[in-house]
């Protein structure tokens, strides 16, 4: 995150004597990426935020991935996907590589609470499906609802608290997300052509402070390359932060509030990007006026993106390019990297002279090979490797 932010009470001199009305110094942390070298910020806690009493392994639900072999499409069906109800420790692996890792959970209600947690592998960008409520974090709280990406920095303390239930698809990576760099000025501003602008990214805006003593925080973490668990006992309650300050906290953004680039004719994929990690990106297709050349062909060409693995999940309308392969709400269609791919070829004909395209659908190019994850391989529509060839039949 680029630009700063000031939440709660910090002392006027950073790296100075700051005290509670009862004369106790508080305790100041600097939380900062890549060293101290990228974006950070100070905050100020009642406890020490060190003071660990014990630490106990925490077993991760099925991390299992089974390489895409032999190389097909793949379409996952995620609303068949049944979960449990805690929105961090009954997420299903549904895809991931050694980049980043695309988990699945519906949540439960108000009544489903997660424990605290904390990702020590990279940040986690979550995209709200369905449902609300709010994300508490040691930087604040954050509300929640359909169509945002919560954006959650490593090693940040949270939990979720579900409003009602929630549809979550959890995008794991194991470096930082951002917004593209192509978007920033040289100082980190969004310019003018993004697509949306610091006004739609929402931070905490209070701080939130729980008491309690021998509280237990999840950790997930890497040991020789695998990804695992540990179960942390803190003194003190780690929401204990009256204030911070800088440029690295947790956000939403809503896909309503990205506008699309369109064009005379095609746009390529690029345009519809929000996100971008360390080899893998993030994009939104979202309603939109469509291309207005008298001979424009609305729906995408066919397009081999030799370098990615696309990921495509379909969240709203009607996909229009996807026509006639089974494809729905809540579908995954996974176009692997060395495979082309493009619309159903009827779909091409029946989309000449639209206007608008009601379809919205979250992407994830990977630039690494996928892996299915156990849940990805529970709901696989094994049918639709041959949907292109058998639309020609
Ligand atoms: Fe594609």
């Amino acid at each position: 995150m680029a630009y700063y932010r000031q939440v709660g009470e910090v002392p006027q001199k950073r790296h100075t004597q700051f005290r509670d009305p009862d004369g106790r110094l508080y305790y100041e942390e600097l939380m900062g990426e890549e060293g101290f070298s990228s974006d950070s910020s100070l905050l100020y806690h009642r406890g020490v935020p060190s003071a660990i009493s014990s630490a106990e392994v925490w077993e991760l639900p099925d991390q299992t991935r089974v390489p895409n072999h032999p190389l097909k499409p793949r379409h996952l069906r995620l609303h068949d996907l049944t979960t449990g109800t805690d929105a961090v420790t009954d997420r299903r692996l549904v895809l991931g590589n050694a980049d980043v890792r695309i988990s699945y959970v519906t949540t439960g209600g108000h009544e489903s609470r997660t424990p605290l947690y904390r990702n020590a592998i990279g940040d986690e960008c979550v995209y709200v499906e369905s449902g609300s409520g709010t994300v508490e974090t040691v930087f604040g709280v954050l509300a929640y609802r359909a169509g945002d990406y919560v954006v959650i920095p490593r090693a940040t303390t949270h939990r979720w608290v579900p409003a009602e239930p929630s549809q979550l698809y959890a995008i794991e990576a194991n470096s930082h997300i951002a917004p593209p760099k192509r978007y920033l000025s040289r100082y980190g501003q969004l310019l003018e052509h993004a697509p949306f602008c610091e006004r739609d990214l929402h931070g905490p805006t209070g701080v939130h402070l729980e008491e309690g003593a021998e509280v237990e925080v999840l950790v997930k973490h890497r040991v020789g390359g695998q990804v695992v668990g540990t179960r942390y006992t803190y003194a003190t309650h780690p929401f204990d932060v009256v204030g911070w300050d800088g440029c690295l906290y947790p956000y939403t953004f809503n896909i309503d509030d990205y506008m699309p680039i369109t064009g005379k004719i095609h746009q390529p994929p690029p345009v519809h990007q929000v996100f971008e990690g360390h080899n893998f990106v993030i994009c939104n297709f979202l309603p939109r006026k469509v291309d207005y050349h008298p001979l424009a062909v609305p729906v995408p060409y066919y397009h081999s993106n030799v370098d990615s693995d696309e990921v495509m999940f379909y969240v709203a309308g009607d996909y229009e390019a996807r026509k006639g392969s089974g494809i729905g709400l809540g579908s995954i269609s996974l176009h692997p990297g060395g495979h082309a791919h493009g619309p159903q070829p009827q779909a091409i004909e029946a989309s000449l002279g639209a206007e608008y395209f009601e379809e919205s659908a979250v992407m994830v190019d990977t630039f690494a090979p996928l892996d299915l994850g156990e849940g990805g391989l529970a709901v696989e529509d094994p049918e639709y490797a041959w949907t292109w060839a058998r639309s020609l039949g």
